[in-house]
């Protein structure tokens, strides 16, 4: 890459937007988007304040996604990326490499931290959240005997590293119920707390768990605090449906995927490990490592273009705000929940406030029709991509709205639904 084409490459790299424009990408022009190309922050909340976000998507036009938060949908600026990202490694190796190398650590990295209200140092890349959480269960100092606390609700990838670590270090690890849904945030500490035993050394629980169940994530870390434990936050569903400020929340550790709701390509990731806690959550990679230098980053070479092209993610993220994605979020599931309730044989399993249940997801189950079987079925019938929810008991259908769907698909959704049995 000569060094005009490099300025070229970094300038659009950071947002992917000017070499997408310069290359006939959208361009929605006119007040929608701002002079960088990203689209402007809508003020209100409805399909039509969103419509030129929804326009930012290259979802085929005969699907609707309502899957979020098993895979989320970048928006095209963030594919551009990627595949510019891979272009510059392909046509000049070194320098492609350097420049993508540079974009994550000049932006990347900082725009992270910024976004999560946390500091540089205390970032690591991941290539998802089950990799950070692996991470920060492994990286943990403990004892044979030594207890770890988790949720009734937690994902495999927040599990099995204590599992592993109970066969390998015979730690112990202990399951706390937590129902679904749950009353209040209040609730889930006190169940929590209830199970600490003189052997308990850590907490480690979801924010957001499959289901949508927000867990009051500050209120566990500074109990936890009390009793002399480490917090550690599997986050996965959390960031990017709402304002997350990791300083805030207390905890010690928390660890993410960017490829759901922050709208990164798939494969991104981080761990967050608080700078005290730095004595206590070690490295899993380097000798010699120290508090100063902790070394908690996997190293080696890494999925570059991907990575840098999570610098687009965020400022698509920024540019619309997270505080209006998530009343955006909320707006779409509210009119999902509403008309939910208009439905014979439908129980909603989302917890009953916004205090207990995240923007954007939603679980329902409906008498005589099989969640998994739905699935298929609304894909065949009106081409909804939804999942199943058939854990903590339930027989649930999830639905899992971003910003980018819209009323109409939703009713699409509730009208088949209301006459669906499987
Ligand atoms: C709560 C929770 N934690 C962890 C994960 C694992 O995420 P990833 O596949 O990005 O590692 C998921 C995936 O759906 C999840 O829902």
């Amino acid at each position: 890459m000569n060094d005009v084409s490099r300025r070229r490459f970094l300038a659009a790299g950071v947002t992917g937007v000017a070499l997408a424009a310069m290359e006939g990408c959208t361009d929605l022009g006119g007040e929608s988007e701002t002079s960088l190309g990203l689209p402007m922050p809508p003020i209100d909340v409805d399909d039509l304040a969103w419509a030129h976000v929804r326009e930012r998507f290259i979802l085929e036009s005969e699907i609707a996604y309502m899957n979020n938060a098993s895979l989320g949908m970048p928006p095209h600026v963030v594919a551009k990326a990627v595949c510019d990202g891979y272009e510059a490694i392909s046509r000049e190796p070194l320098h492609g490499k350097h420049d993508l190398q540079e974009i994550i650590a000049e932006q990347v990295v900082p725009g992270l931290a910024a976004y999560f209200g946390v500091d540089e140092g205390e970032m690591s890349l991941t290539r998802n959240a089950t990799e950070a959480l692996h991470l920060q269960a492994m990286g943990l100092i403990l004892k044979p005997g030594d207890e770890v606390l988790v949720t009734s609700q937690e994902h495999p990838a927040g599990n099995s590293p204590w599992m592993l670590r109970a066969e390998r270090h015979g730690i112990r690890v202990s399951e706390v119920f937590i129902p679904s849904p749950f009353d209040s945030g209040e609730q889930v500490v006190d169940l929590m707390e209830s199970a600490i035993t003189p052997r308990t050394r850590a907490l480690s629980f979801c924010h957001v768990t499959r289901g949508g169940h927000l867990y009051p994530v500050k209120e566990i870390s500074e109990m936890a605090h009390r009793h002399g434990l480490l917090s550690l936050v599997d986050g996965a569903q959390a960031v990017g449906q709402f304002s997350v400020d990791l300083h805030d929340l207390a905890c010690d550790a928390y660890s993410a995927s960017l490829h759901k709701w922050v709208l990164g390509p798939a494969g991104t990731g981080f761990m967050y490990v608080r700078e005290v806690a730095r004595d206590v959550i070690r490295t899993n990679f380097s000798a010699g490592a120290t508090v100063e230098s902790p070394g908690l980053a996997p190293g080696g070479t890494a999925d570059f273009p991907v990575r840098a092209a999570l610098a687009t993610a965020l400022d698509f993220c920024n540019a619309l705000g997270a505080n209006q994605v998530e009343r955006r979020c909320r707006y779409l599931s509210n009119h999902l929940k509403s008309g939910l309730t208009q439905i014979d044989g439908v129980t909603i399993l989302s917890g009953p406030t916004p205090e207990t249940s995240c923007p954007g997801s939603t679980i329902f189950e409906k008498e005589g029709l099989d969640a998994v079987r739905a699935v298929g079925l609304f894909e065949e019938r009106i081409g909804t991509h939804i999942d199943e929810h058939q854990r903590d008991g339930h027989n649930a259908i999830r639905v899992s709205t971003h910003v980018y769907n819209t009323t109409a698909e939703i009713d699409r959704f509730l009208e088949e639904l209301s006459t669906a049995r499987a």
